[in-house]
């Protein structure tokens, strides 16, 4: 679509097109033609759109505070999803997961082998020993905030707590590469590379995704990519860093009986930290983590 230099820009900012966005579009539609994937306009978050997701965030990140508070050896996870399920409605928001394409539960929890998706239960007790991610999203007013944590069990040995530390690391790795004009590529490439190095493996087929307006919206964000391929990140466009790292190979199934939980198929242990954020004008802004 032609919009005209006077005309309103289409961000909503009631300014003229060629004094707002008309230069940011003329730059994207070089690469356009260059034969990049480019966002559009709707993966743009508007300055009041960013505010309503960083609401949403402060339920979001209130929930894994509090399940960083009280997790430990002896409950089930049924009660993390409680906890979640309460705090959630206490101040005001909706559960992202829950009955979201029929999964059950308001937080996924995911032990040990279990790659995501992991669904509470009262008949999944945490043992001293286990690792858990815990991942949470929630919409208020209709924004949608996504973070996830991991929390160790109790007495962990040495390698299983560095490699916990390892995944978080890579998602600071991954923000290192989060820069406007520059490709998500760039920043899968330099998880996977750091994972590598550390001798673990990324998990292929499920990936992170953009997210704000809807759970999942385009970008779809993989963190095997290369430098220079994938989707164009530019000021607004927002997305989850979140890889799945496996201590094993990378190979995963999905639990037959269930449909949701993934597991390593070499039954190795996975981990996974998850952040949301912006792109700004000279990097990112993290949105939940
Ligand atoms: N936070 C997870 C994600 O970003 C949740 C998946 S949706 C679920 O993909 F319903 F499957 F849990
Ligand atoms: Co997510």
């Amino acid at each position: 679509m032609i919009i005209g230099r006077n005309s309103p820009c289409w961000c909503g900012s009631g300014k003229k097109y060629k004094v707002c966005h008309m230069d940011f579009d003329d730059r994207i539609n070089e690469y356009r033609r260059r034969g990049h994937k480019v966002p559009g306009h709707e993966l743009i978050k508007t300055p009041e759109q960013i505010e309503g997701i960083k609401k949403s965030a402060v339920i979001n990140m209130a929930c894994l505070d509090y399940i960083g508070e009280h997790i430990r050896a002896g409950i089930s996870t049924q009660e993390i999803d409680n906890w979640v399920s309460r705090i959630t409605k206490e101040m005001g928001g909706i559960p992202a997961t829950l009955n979201y394409e029929g999964f059950p539960k308001s937080v996924c929890t995911s032990i040990n082998s279990q790659v995501c998706h992991g669904i509470p239960s009262d008949a999944d007790i945490l043992m001293d020993g286990d690792i858990i991610n815990c991942d949470c999203s929630t919409i208020l007013d209709g924004y949608y905030s996504d973070s996830s944590r991991m929390f160790i069990i109790g007495n962990v040995d040495d390698k299983t707590r560095q490699f916990v530390e390892d995944v978080h690391e890579a998602v600071r790795v991954g923000l290192n590469a989060v820069k406007p004009w520059r490709f998500l590529g760039d920043m899968g490439s330099a998880v996977n590379e750091f994972c590598r190095s550390k001798g673990y493996s990324v998990v292929r087929e499920i990936g992170g995704h953009g997210v704000g307006l809807d759970f999942h919206e385009e970008p779809w964000v993989s963190y095997v990519s290369k430098p220079g391929t994938e989707m164009l990140m530019v000021p607004g466009l927002c997305f989850t860093i979140e890889p799945m790292v496996n201590m094993g190979n990378a190979d995963i199934f999905i639990d037959a009986d269930n449909d949701w939980t993934v597991y390593t198929d070499d039954d190795s242990l996975s981990a996974q930290w998850e952040v949301q954020l912006v792109v700004t004008e000279d990097g990112y802004e993290l949105l939940s983590w």
